[in-house]
């Protein structure tokens, strides 16, 4: 990552993510980095933004509290992880890495609950801390209110060097004033680090070892304590109550709609849909207010999102109509097609081009081909349905036999009647008719007529005959 210096050979770096706490302040089962901001969790903000600037080898996770599930969470992205069993504190989590660190020059790091860090920022630190030559350098900011964050005392106003952290609950009122924060993101040269490590004691609020110390202890050592702002403040926010948390969510998901919005795509109310950053919309789409776009979803230009729409890990082409309501999860669907007003598309589902899928009809592993109609009351699951189908309203496909699940096959042009069920395995062929209420349980043969359904009997004057016998019946008694 970083370029050598004229022909010195360049320093080793690792990254460390601060992700051991349990996050008491959260009030929460779930360990706080797994908290999911903007669709993902915390650490994986973090480590986005660490893997734009190191290799996933060089990039180590500390975690402790609900270290399995943290880890399962977060191992696709190839890092490494180190177990801080008990967790004594921010100080405490380097002591656990320093036989891990002793392979690096420079350690920059990262805190797991300060997730809109940015690759920028993260190498803005790192060539000041390079160029300063510095043993520690602190990220800081200044936001408007510096609440309880730790602050960071410079020797001089104005000056690089640092003289210490102090947490905000040891503030002596001198220094109440100082507005600078410690964004709790550092650079680390390795040696003088590990060197002054055992040095860290537990006199303070919570008995724990603080990090933060390092700067005073450092300094005391005549090693050099820098610190640099983060262009904006809000970057470097932490989320420790689920409030904070909030107040980041609704912040990448505004920037999320904000940049939508000028490449193209349409959204009224844009302050209620809820956008992950993953989700790519091509121009001239159309969202209305309220829609969620979740995971690895696309939605094609000229598609129209309706209120109250949820679409996760979907695949949306060019100018279909999501109508209110429709909750869609893994499906894919072509160009034109046209869903809802409260259709439920489950995994699996493919939906041709400009095909209809209507109200309160839901599909799971489904192929629907090009303008085939299910517009009413239907479950399609387990099937395949070719070309120009018609399904009547209240069809269904009897896909499991409380064991396992079975394939309905329906044909180019096949005319389903309302109220069928198809007992599956079952094949209806190209062209066939299927007469309203039947219960299909063989095959039907391609342009044939296939009705499974009891015959109509009429008894005539039956209602007549009955009223005349209880008309009697009342006069008796
Ligand atoms: C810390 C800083 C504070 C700074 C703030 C910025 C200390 C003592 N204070 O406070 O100066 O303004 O961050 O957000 O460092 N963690 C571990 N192991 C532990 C304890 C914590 O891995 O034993 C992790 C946490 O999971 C978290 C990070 O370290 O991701 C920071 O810990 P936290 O308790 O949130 O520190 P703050 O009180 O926010
Ligand atoms: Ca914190």
């Amino acid at each position: 990552m970083p370029k050598p210096r004229n022909a010195e050979k360049p320093p080793r770096v690792a990254i460390a993510i601060m992700a051991a706490g349990k996050g008491t302040r959260l009030k929460s089962r779930l360990a706080k980095v797994l908290h999911k901001v903007g669709g993902q969790t915390m650490l994986e903000h973090v480590i986005a933004a660490a893997a734009r600037v190191a290799a996933p080898r060089d990039i180590f996770a500390i975690i402790g509290h609900d270290a399995e599930r943290v880890q399962t969470a977060t191992q696709h992205t190839g890092i490494n992880f180190i177990l801080q069993e008990e967790q004594r504190g921010t100080g405490h989590a380097l002591m656990v890495a320093a036989s891990t660190l002793r392979g690096y020059d420079h350690v920059i790091v990262l805190s797991g609950d300060v997730p809109l860090i940015r690759e920028q920022t993260i190498r803005r630190l790192w060539d000041f801390h390079a160029k300063q030559r510095a043993a520690m350098t602190i990220l800081t900011a200044e936001p408007a209110d510096p609440g309880s964050y730790g602050r960071v005392l410079r020797k001089r106003a104005g000056a690089p060097e640092v003289s210490g952290i102090v947490e905000a609950k040891a503030l002596k009122p001198a220094q109440k004033k100082a507005r600078e924060i410690n964004a709790g993101i550092y650079a680390f040269a390795v040696k003088p680090l590990l060197e002054n490590l055992h040095h860290l004691g537990t006199d303070n609020a919570h008995r724990e070892f603080y990090l933060t110390d390092m700067a005073a202890l450092l300094v005391k050592a005549h090693k050099r304590v820098v610190a640099i702002p983060a262009d904006n403040a809000t970057e470097v926010f932490g989320a420790n109550t689920l409030a904070e948390l909030a107040a980041l969510d609704a912040r990448l998901r505004a920037e999320k709609a904000a940049a939508l919005m000028a490449s193209g795509v349409t959204i009224y109310r844009p302050e209620t849909s809820l956008i992950d950053a993953t989700v790519d919309i091509a121009p001239d789409a159309v969202l209305e207010p309220f829609v969620q776009l979740l995971g690895k979803t696309t939605i094609g230009s000229g598609t129209l999102v309706r209120s109250f729409s949820i679409i996760k890990d979907s695949h949306i082409a060019e100018d279909v109509t999501v109508r209110p309501g429709c909750v869609i999860d893994g499906a894919k669907v072509a160009r034109g097609a046209i869903l809802g007003p409260y259709a439920h598309l489950r995994p699996g589902s493919d939906i041709g081009e400009e095909a209809h899928v209507g109200n309160f009809v839901e599909t799971k592993k489904a192929r629907l081909g090009k303008g085939t109609k299910a517009n009413h009351l239907t479950y399609l699951g387990d099937a395949e349905i070719g070309a120009g189908v018609n399904v009547g309203a209240g069809t269904i496909t009897c896909n499991y036999d409380g064991a396992n699940k079975h394939q309905t096959t329906i044909e180019d042009g096949a005319f389903i009647g309302s109220d069928t069920t198809l007992v599956a395995p079952v094949r209806v062929g190209r062209g066939a008719y299927v007469g309203a209420a039947s219960c299909i349980t063989d095959d039907v043969p391609a342009e044939s007529l296939a009705l499974g359904r009891a015959r109509q009997t009429v008894k005539e004057g039956w209602a007549r005959e009955r009223a005349k016998k209880r008309q009697q019946r009342a006069g008796k008694d």
